[in-house]
C-alpha cells in the first residue's frame, strides 16, 4: 500500500485547509456535472477523502461508493451527516477492486498526481475502466503542469505565500516528479511537510485512457465547462468505456 500522506493531523485539518475548495461555488458546478454524467447509475470516487464531493453528490440522489487508503480521512467522512451511508473500501485506488461496476468513476482535486509513477497512473486508468459498466464515464480533474510559468532556469514555484503559510512546488523535469513543500506557522511554531506527486500532461492521460480501452469524450478548463485552451491552468477530462 502507498504511504498515507493524509494521516493524523493532515486529516484533522483537511476540511479547514481546503475550505476554498469546499465553497458551494466550487463544489456546486462539480456536483452538477458529475450528477449529469452519472444519470440514474451509481458512482465510484477514487480518493474519496472526507466526502467534499461525495456527500453533496449522494445528496443529489447519486449512490456513491468510495475507495481511499487513509483510514483517518475516511473516519472524517464517517463522522459527517450522511457519511455512514457511503460505503468506502480502504485500499489503493490504482489496484483495489470493489467487485462491481458503475456508470461513473471520478478522481478529482489533482489526486491522480498522488500516484508517483507512470506505472501506477496507468494502472489507475485500467482499474477505473474495470469498474465502468459499458458506456460508463471516467472523469479526472487535475492541474496542467505549470512548467511554462517557472522563471527561466528555476525549478521551484510558490503557490501560497502569506504571513503564516508558505507553499512551494518543486519540479523535476527528468522524472516528472513534483514535490509540494508546505510550511505553516501555528502558535509561534513552524511545521513543515513535503508531499511527492507525479505531474502529468493531458495528452499522456489520453494515452493512459486509450491503453485502458477508453475513448475521449470531453475536455474542459473547469467544472463550468469553459473551453480548454493553451492558457488553461486546470482541466476536467471525460473518457468513456465503449458501450
Ligand atoms: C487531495 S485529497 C482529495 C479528497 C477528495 N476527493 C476531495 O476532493 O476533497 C486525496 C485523497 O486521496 C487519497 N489517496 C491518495 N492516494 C491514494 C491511493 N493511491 N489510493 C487510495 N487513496 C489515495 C488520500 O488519502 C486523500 O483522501
Amino acid at each position: 500500500m502507498p504511504v498515507d500522506h493524509f494521516a493524523g493531523a493532515v486529516a484533522a485539518r483537511y476540511d479547514d485547509d481546503s475550505a476554498e475548495m469546499s465553497d458551494p461555488a466550487v463544489v456546486g458546478p462539480a456536483v452538477d456535472l458529475l450528477a449529469e454524467l452519472a444519470g440514474d447509475r451509481s458512482a465510484l470516487e477514487l480518493g474519496i477523502g472526507t466526502g467534499r464531493i461525495a456527500l453533496p453528490l449522494q445528496a443529489r440522489g447519486v449512490r456513491v461508493h468510495g475507495i481511499d487508503l487513509s483510514p483517518d480521512m475516511v473516519a472524517r467522512l464517517r463522522a459527517k451527516p450522511g457519511g455512514e451511508q457511503i460505503p468506502v473500501t480502504v485500499g489503493d485506488f490504482a489496484c483495489t477492486s470493489v467487485g462491481r461496476t458503475f456508470g461513473l468513476v471520478y478522481l478529482v482535486f489533482n489526486t491522480i498526481m498522488n500516484l508517483t509513477t507512470q506505472n501506477e497512473q496507468v494502472a489507475c486508468f485500467q482499474n477505473a475502466a474495470r469498474h465502468l459498466a459499458p458506456g460508463g464515464r471516467f472523469v479526472v480533474e487535475v492541474g496542467v503542469p505549470d512548467l511554462q510559468r517557472l522563471p527561466p532556469g528555476e525549478t521551484v514555484r510558490p503557490f501560497t505565500v502569506s504571513a503564516t503559510r508558505l507553499g512551494l512546488d518543486e519540479y523535476d523535469v527528468a522524472t516528472q516528479r513534483l514535490t509540494s513543500h508546505h510550511y505553516a506557522v501555528e502558535a509561534g511554531r513552524v511545521s513543515a511537510r513535503s508531499i511527492p506527486f507525479r505531474y502529468v500532461w493531458p495528452a499522456e492521460l489520453d494515452l493512459m485512457a486509450r491503453l485502458a480501452g477508453m475513448v475521449p469524450v470531453s475536455r474542459w478548463a473547469g467544472w463550468d465547462r469553459r473551453p480548454f485552451t493553451g492558457d488553461s491552468r486546470t482541466h476536467v477530462s471525460v473518457w468513456q468505456r465503449p458501450a
